[in-house]
């Protein structure tokens, strides 16, 4: 076994990436996957949307002492390898380090045997540490918000995995772009039709709807399947979860 490692990827903030590497991993375990999240966000909302505050180990001991990746647990088939603020720092440490966009890449070969699924929840920005995501990766999830201005800025992104592609990682590929939050209003599904246009083939079929319930499971330290297994949110990433076994097993 050889897992895909997929980033959740966008520079622009509050988009989703973090309530999608929850929700899809969980997702993910619950159809027989085995599956790993990586919290890679010095503001460690990952890590504080399991519940996990303050933990003893984290990825920066990983990244920047040679320590063991720690991975906790979470529950059947599901784990996560947790984050705090220490990873501001990695930063720095990373940037002066020649070997440094690719530790993400080395110290994930082990863990990468024992699951079926690592993803990875990308801080939003596209520095050092998504970098060393996207070198490590396989596939890409562009999170993309039903908004104004949410199109704005993606190119960036695509630009950087052509990049990417020609040179430090040529596997790498995008598995799609998710649209999130998205509801009824005319705005907001001629934004999610816009995307569909200018990205054709490239946009999940499953969108997530706009749904409170997915921020309250995340405020009380649970993924939506633990907290309400019936809301539009749990429906909306067993779907995306389905849709991406499906893809995978096409390529
Ligand atoms: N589908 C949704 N419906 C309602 N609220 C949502 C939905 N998805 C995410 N949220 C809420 O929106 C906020 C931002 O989501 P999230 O933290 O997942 O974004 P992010 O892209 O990881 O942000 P950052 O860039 O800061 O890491 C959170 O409060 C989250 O609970
Ligand atoms: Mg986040």
């Amino acid at each position: 076994m050889s897992a895909t490692i997929i980033s959740m990827v966008n520079h622009k903030g509050g988009v989703g990436k973090t309530t999608s590497t929850l929700n899809l991993g969980k997702a993910l375990s619950l159809q027989k996957k085995k599956v790993l999240i990586i919290d890679l966000d010095p503001q460690s909302n990952l890590s504080q949307s399991t519940g996990i505050e303050e933990p003893e180990k984290n990825i920066y001991h990983a990244l920047c002492e040679g320590a063991e990746l720690p991975t906790l647990n979470l529950s059947t088939n599901f784990d996560l390898v947790p984050a705090d603020l220490d990873l501001s720092e990695a930063e720095l440490r990373l940037q002066s380090d020649v070997n440094g966009y690719f530790i993400l890449k080395k110290i994930l070969k082990s863990a990468s045997e024992k699951y079926d699924f690592i993803l990875i929840d990308c801080p939003p920005s596209l520095g050092i540490l998504t970098l060393n995501a996207l070198i490590a990766s396989h596939r890409v999830i562009v999170v993309v918000q039903s908004e104004y201005l949410a199109v704005k800025g993606l190119q960036t992104i695509f630009n950087l995995i052509e990049k990417l592609k020609e040179n430090l990682n040529t596997d790498l590929d995008i598995l799609g772009m998710l649209i999130t939050q998205i509801n009824r209003t005319v705005f907001r599904t001629s934004i999610a039709n816009t995307v569909r246009e200018i990205y054709q083939g490239k946009v999940f079929e499953t969108m997530i709807r706009a749904n409170i319930t997915l921020a309250e499971a995340s405020a009380s330290g649970k993924d939506i399947f633990s907290f309400d297994a019936t809301c539009a949110g749990a429906k909306d990433y067993q779907d995306l979860a389905k849709e991406v076994i499906k893809l995978m097993k096409v390529k």
